[in-house]
């Protein structure tokens, strides 16, 4: 018999990541051999951690907060996701070597390639946020080619070194403070929202603070926040008339290029997946 393939998610805390759901359930579904365990880990111990897998029989992993960059900086080899997005969050192991990838910046339009095929063609978007899921969405957007990507933040330094970060000649990205949200509105074919505003616990209650009445009839609303389902930004989106794709989609599709590598098979997403996520998400 097959050895049994052990992957794992670490971060630390863990205990709330959906990922061991979501692999468990393609385990079961295509009829594997294998597991996937959430563990904890401590920031101090991460890099004997990452750098023992083949020891301690592991296959490879996902990676999260606060683990995705020194994540990066251990691999001797990195995809060119995970090098445009200095962050890794999917580890494996080739001929024994520490490999990364950063599936998130697939999970993001794998979703909205199922949700909302022809998301991409817009060529302006508007990106609300500048922590490490919003890097992660630039780089997405620059390789299906938008023009023009606007960065607004609370703390516009962030936005500024995302600006440094991605400026190419192919695309105009500009920083700005949240007081010109408002007016970046009307020329944006997308809008996605990567602040953690109107997360559960974060102010969920209050009214998201961006004008969205002027927002064209063909925008695309999308929010990587998933807790609640329908954020206070999508919320508002939907009241606007904008179409809206909310954030459990990306965390099914960041996950399917890890499961591939680890267990050989590609996983689908599928409305049974997602309703096995939110059965326990009602709990
Ligand atoms: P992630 O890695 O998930 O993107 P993060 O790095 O903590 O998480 O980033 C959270 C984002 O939400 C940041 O853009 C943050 O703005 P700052 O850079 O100014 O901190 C934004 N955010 C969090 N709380 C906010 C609030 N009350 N108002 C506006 N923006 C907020």
């Amino acid at each position: 018999m097959a050895e049994k393939k052990q992957a794992f998610v670490t971060g630390y805390p863990i205990k709330h990541s959906r990922s061991p759901l979501i692999h468990g359930f393609w385990l079961r579904e295509y009829g594997l051999q294998g597991s996937y365990q959430a563990m904890e880990v401590a920031p101090e111990d991460f890099a004997s951690f990452a750098k023992t897998l083949a020891a301690q029989n592991l296959v490879g992993g996902n990676v999260t907060l606060p683990h995705k960059e020194e994540a990066f900086k251990l691999c001797a080899k990195l995809d060119d996701a995970a090098k445009a997005i200095g962050a890794v969050n999917t580890l494996w192991l080739e001929n024994g070597e520490l490999c990364g990838s950063n599936t998130d910046a697939y999970g993001f339009a794998a979703n909205l390639d199922a949700l909302a095929p022809d998301w991409d063609k817009a060529d302006t978007a508007l990106i609300l946020g500048a922590g490490g899921a919003s890097r992660a969405i630039i780089h997405a957007l620059k390789e299906r080619g938008f023009k023009t990507i606007s960065i607004v933040n609370r703390t516009l330094a962030r936005a500024e070194e995302l600006v440094r970060h991605f400026k190419s000649d192919e695309v105009a990205i500009t920083a700005h403070e949240w007081a010109e949200a408002d007016a970046l509105v009307p020329s944006a074919g997308l809008i996605v929202n990567t602040t953690s505003l109107g997360m559960s616990g974060h102010g969920e209650n209050q009214e998201f603070p961006l004008d969205l009445s002027k927002a064209s009839h063909q925008a695309l609303a999308t929010d990587i926040v998933y807790v609640p389902l329908e954020t206070g930004f999508l919320k508002k989106a939907k009241t606007a008339g904008l179409k809206t794709a909310d954030g459990l989609g990306m965390l099914l599709h960041q996950a399917v290029p890890g499961f591939e590598r680890w267990f050989g098979v590609r996983p689908e997403v599928t409305d049974a997946l997602r309703a096995h996520i939110l059965e326990d998400m009602a709990k």
